[in-house]
């Protein structure tokens, strides 16, 4: 039976961060899960992230998925999070855009505005914004941002942290997991092709890194996977505000 919730107060990030394995996301997921039944969430993007929902499945706790459906998607992309929904009889909560901010946007910039401006406005309107309603009220959510995804700007994210930015209440500040943090790419991989996970028929045709259509391209061989993302900006740019506290001033107290 899990035990029972005891609010995002209550927990002591380091000595959780200290019972932690770094190579055993399995446990980490359960004891996210676990933390807080019914109020764990897993941010699911639509890539090689979906080992969590795997594990999450395997881990006999209930479980939620979102995804932050910007709009601008890869149909192969929402293909897939319909073959996740099948195969883990999973329902996946899509979290939309602000309808009016969309058409201001659109209606003042036209539907490239990043080209020129840079992501983040529009990943403001498009993510953040639906990420925030998304997490009102939530305990904790499980991310699968890796460490060797980007060395420019995910090196040191942590297993556990608190994420002050998406928090509803200050006082109550909302737990974020990264199981698969000190977990590589290959890893992941290994992971998916062992227990036959179901993955983005993009990443066959050179995608590693996958995100909205316009921002996101196939990698040539050699080249990081972070390049094929928002490929026109600086490497220490390429985080669209859900990750956030992981660039100088974003601001979090977290624990590796
Ligand atoms: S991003 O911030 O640059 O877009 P990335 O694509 O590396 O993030 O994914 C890292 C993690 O962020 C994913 O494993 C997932 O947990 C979360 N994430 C990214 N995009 C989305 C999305 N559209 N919906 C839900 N979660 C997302
Ligand atoms: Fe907009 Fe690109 Fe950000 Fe998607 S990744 S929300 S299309 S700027």
């Amino acid at each position: 039976m899990n035990p029972p919730a005891t609010g995002p107060q209550h927990v002591d990030i380091e000595a959780l961060s200290a019972t932690l394995d770094p190579q055993d996301p399995r446990g980490t997921v359960a004891r996210a899960l676990a933390l807080f039944p019914g109020e764990t969430l897993i941010s699911f993007s639509g890539a090689e992230d979906v080992a969590l929902i795997d594990m999450a499945a395997k881990s006999g706790s209930p479980y939620r998925v979102f995804t932050l459906d910007t709009g601008r998607l890869h149909p192969e992309t929402l293909e897939f999070m319909e073959l996740v929904r099948k195969r883990y009889q999973v329902g996946i909560e899509a979290a939309f855009p602000q309808p009016e901010a969309v058409l201001v946007l659109v209606r003042e910039k036209g539907l490239f505005s990043f080209y020129a401006d840079g992501h983040e406005e529009c990943c403001r309107i498009r993510k953040v914004e639906p990420l925030r309603r998304m997490l009102a009220g939530a305990g904790a959510y499980i991310t699968g941002q890796r460490q060797d995804q980007s060395p420019a700007t995910r090196a040191a994210i942590p297993l556990v942290q608190e994420d002050p930015g998406f928090s509803t209440d200050p006082a109550t500040p909302l737990i974020k997991f990264n199981p698969l943090a000190q977990w590589t790419s290959a890893q992941v991989w290994d992971y998916i092709r062992e227990y036959d996970v179901p993955y983005n028929a993009l990443h066959d045709r050179g995608f590693q890194s996958i995100g909205c259509a316009p921002c996101t391209r196939a990698t040539n061989p050699g080249e990081h996977e972070r390049a094929g993302r928002w490929s026109w900006e600086e490497a220490t740019q390429k985080e669209c505000g859900l990750h956030a506290m992981n660039v100088p001033g974003g601001g979090s107290k977290s624990v590796v």
